[in-house]
């Protein structure tokens, strides 16, 4: 794992935003990510889906020891707990290694693709992972208590995080934690969405917007650790690169040379059948606090 101290960064608020509450701005920075009308219009997909099978395959690369990457994993297993819950879990990309050294894991999914991935490769990996697959704080009652609760890339999902983060808080033994991107992850999408559809968009909300909501809902000053690294998405040539990115950029296929015009220079080939948009090191935060 690659661990740098990085200089904190300040929120991406504006001057005429600092009357805003915490929750009122990181709400009006999600909001500036909707995509407009005539835009999903022209495509027949949803660009905000979750490809599963490219989160499971990207994951698989991280279990591998050599690859490992996640320092919120070592805090999580630094406060010793016997169980946790995991929220927007994914294909398992962090509960089942946790899983594998010994704590009884619930995962909240409420994906179908997402818990069905999860599910295969708890069976392959023979580990017992509950499924729970519902949308948090929706799912709060149904699952209960748990030592650690925890959450990686879900919360710039979350346009209400008061009440998500109330419920992680309440469900919690020892504490919560929660691992996110220092930015909003599309954020290094904003040049291709420029030149593709002359198209601005928001440059947060980042980890200090979602730090002053935490101190602003609950009351609680958490600790930041930093950190670059995180897993990348890759493909396995440059048709599958375009396909996702066309996706998540809502460009029709009749503009296919325009994007692959666009995304070109970036594209990284990184041997092994492995290709990439970028070759970013991901600034990464572990956000946590006990309860
Ligand atoms: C980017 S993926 C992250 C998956 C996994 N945690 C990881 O780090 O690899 C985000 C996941 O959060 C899930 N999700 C989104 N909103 C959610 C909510 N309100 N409650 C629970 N899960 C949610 C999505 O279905 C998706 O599987």
């Amino acid at each position: 794992m690659s661990m740098w101290r990085v200089p904190k960064t300040t929120s991406s608020t504006d001057f005429a935003k600092r009357s805003m509450t915490a929750v009122e701005r990181w709400r009006s920075q999600l909001e500036g990510w909707a995509v407009p009308h005539e835009l999903l219009d022209a495509v027949p997909w949803n660009p905000y889906e979750w490809p599963a099978e490219l989160f499971a395959r990207r994951d698989a690369v991280v279990s591998d020891p050599k690859m490992t990457e996640r320092h919120t994993n070592a805090v999580i297993s630094q406060l010793r707990p016997m169980s946790l819950i995991d929220i927007g879990a994914g294909a398992g990309g962090s509960c089942l290694d946790l899983a594998a050294a010994g704590i009884r894991v619930t995962a909240v999914e409420p994906d179908a693709g997402m818990a069905a991935q999860l599910r295969s490769r708890s069976v392959d990996r023979n580990l017992r992972v509950g499924v729970v697959e519902m949308a948090w704080p929706a799912a709060a009652d149904a699952v209960g208590a748990a030592d650690v609760v925890t959450s990686s890339h879900v919360i710039y999902n979350v346009p209400d995080p008061g009440p998500f983060l109330a419920a992680m808080h309440a469900a919690a033994g020892i504490a919560v934690v929660i691992q996110e991107f220092e930015t909003h992850p599309w954020v290094h999408l904003r040049p291709y969405y420029m030149k593709l559809h002359q198209l601005e968009r928001p440059m947060g909300p980042t980890v200090a917007d979602l730090v002053a909501v935490i101190e602003e809902t609950l009351g609680v000053n958490p600790t930041v650790e930093r950190w670059y690294g995180g897993p990348p998405m890759w493909f396995v040539d440059r048709d599958e690169l375009l396909d996702f990115y066309g996706r998540r950029l809502v460009v029709p296929v009749d503009r296919r040379d325009d994007l692959e015009a666009t995304l070109g220079p970036s594209i990284v080939e990184l041997g092994a059948g492995r290709v990439q948009l970028e070759e970013r090191q991901k600034s990464m935060a572990t956000i946590w606090w006990r309860v």
